[in-house]
Formats: structure tokens, C-alpha cells, sequence
């Protein structure tokens, strides 16, 4: 597929698997991914797996993604991990701001706008992920809740810190539920975005911005989202947790 930017494509792993359970998935997908150039593909495992992760993943083409992060530095803050932690395990991105996290551990765009900042400081990608509930599409305000979402999750950020940024539009009912959005409904949202992000930073910028698809991403319906011009890439949850499904997502992507 021949797409305006490389297209990125990250596991998140969420609260689940073991060390052991990790390094069996990882070792699976290293051999059925080995060939694969034309995307970036991510792992996001669990904190505790991070070293063991790191080391399984060394000379290959996968790269390593943890699902949160402090927003501050080493210190008194107990239960945090600091940018500097992840950075000792080759973490190259850091997921933020998911819909799970915004909504169990209430994280605002404020504090992911703190957290997206402290990524970039310590040389760490962050995966940036905003989308709207069920309800907030039915009253037909998808657009300016995603716009507050982006707004405010990139304050801050300089331009150079936006264009390396990753940003995961994933509608909250479509996460987890085996509802997917259509591809046009996909396509519309990020197309809105990638606007967005024109008034923000202009369009060479936003030009450069990779923005994710996220909820209920399969092998039988990759290709499809893959194909719209402003999708560039997927968040999978439930489908990268066994290799052939996410593994077949990556090459029906291509
Ligand atoms: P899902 O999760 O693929 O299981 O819908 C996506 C996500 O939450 O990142």
C-alpha cells in the first residue's frame, strides 16, 4: 500500500500476560514479522514485562511501547514511573491519555498534555490517544470533543514535538466492543484532526503527523482502514494478544 507516511502499528497489551506469557508472544511474532519493513510495528506490554520485552526484541524490527508514564521526573511520587525508567529498557513510545485511563484513573488532557511533555524530553514517542463516547456521538458532538481532546492533550508541545507525536483516534465505543467504525467513519475523523492540527501548527506539520485508527482493529477489516488516505496506522488491544491476529493485521496492512 502506498501511503503519504509509514505507517505505525502498535499492541497494546493492556493488563494482561505474564513475563513468561510476554516472551512466548514476542519470540512468535519476531519470527512472523521478520520480513516486514514497510511498517513500524510497537509492543506495549505490561511495566513488569518491559525488561524481559527489551532483551527478547534486541536486533529485530519490532519496537518496544509502554501504556503510561508519570509526568514528572524521579522523585517523591509514589506508584510513578519516570520517562528515565522506561528509557533503561529501550522504550521508544509511550501510550497516553487512553479512554481507559481518562475515564478509571480520571486523567485530563491537562495532565497528558504535562505527560506528552515529559515524553519528548526524554526522547520518547508519545502515542497520544483521544476519541468519543457512544453518547457523545449520538448527540453529534464527536467533532468538538475530539478538537477539546487534541487541543488540550498538545498544549505546550512545539511544533517539532507535534510532528513526531503519535495520535490514536479511538472512538470509546468501538474499543473493545467488536464495533468498528466504518472506514469512512474513520477517514472523516482523522481528516478532521489532521485540520485541526493545520490550525495548530500549519500544514507541513501537520502533514507529518501519524494518526491511529483504534477499536476493534481485526485482520478482516485492517486492509480496509489501512487503505483511507489519514489513517496511518492501528492501536490494537484485543487482537494483539495472539500472534496470528495481530500479525495478520500488520501484513493485511501492507
Ligand atoms: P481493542 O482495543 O482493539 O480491543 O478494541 C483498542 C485499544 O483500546 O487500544
Amino acid at each position: 500500500m502506498d501511503k503519504e507516511r509509514k505507517l505505525i502499528i502498535a499492541g497494546n497489551w493492556k493488563c494482561n500476560k505474564t513475563v513468561a506469557e510476554s516472551l512466548a508472544l514476542v519470540a512468535d511474532l519476531r519470527r512472523e514479522l521478520a520480513a516486514v519493513k514497510e511498517v513500524d510495528v510497537v509492543v506495549c506490554p505490561a511495566f513488569t514485562a518491559l525488561e524481559s520485552v527489551s532483551k527478547a526484541i534486541l536486533d529485530s524490527n519490532i519496537r518496544l511501547g509502554a501504556q503510561n508514564m508519570g509526568d514528572n521526573g524521579y522523585g517523591a511520587f509514589t506508584g510513578e514511573i519516570a520517562p528515565g525508567m522506561l528509557k533503561e529498557f529501550s522504550v521508544g513510545y509511550v501510550i497516553l491519555g487512553h479512554s481507559e485511563r481518562r475515564q478509571f484513573q480520571k486523567e485530563s488532557d491537562a495532565l497528558i498534555a504535562r505527560k506528552a511533555a515529559a515524553a519528548h524530553g526524554a526522547n520518547l514517542i508519545p502515542i497520544v490517544c483521544v476519541g468519543e463516547t457512544l453518547a457523545e456521538r449520538e448527540a453529534g458532538i464527536t467533532n468538538p470533543v475530539v478538537e477539546t481532546q487534541i487541543k488540550g492533550s498538545l498544549a505546550g508541545l512545539s511544533a517539532e514535538q507535534v510532528e513526531r507525536t503519535v495520535i490514536a483516534y479511538e472512538p470509546v465505543w468501538a474499543i473493545g466492543t467488536g464495533k468498528t467504525a466504518t472506514s469512512a467513519q474513520a477517514q472523516e475523523v482523522h481528516a478532521f484532526i489532521r485540520g485541526v492540527l493545520v490550525g495548530l501548527h500549519g500544514d507541513a506539520v501537520a502533514r507529518r503527523v501519524r494518526i491511529q485508527y483504534g477499536g476493534s482493529v481485526k485482520p478482516n477489516n485492517a486492509r480496509e482502514l489501512m487503505s483511507q488516505p489519514d489513517v496511518d496506522g492501528a492501536l490494537v488491544g484485543g487482537a494483539s494478544l495472539e500472534v496470528r491476529s495481530f500479525a495478520d493485521i500488520v501484513k493485511n496492512s501492507i
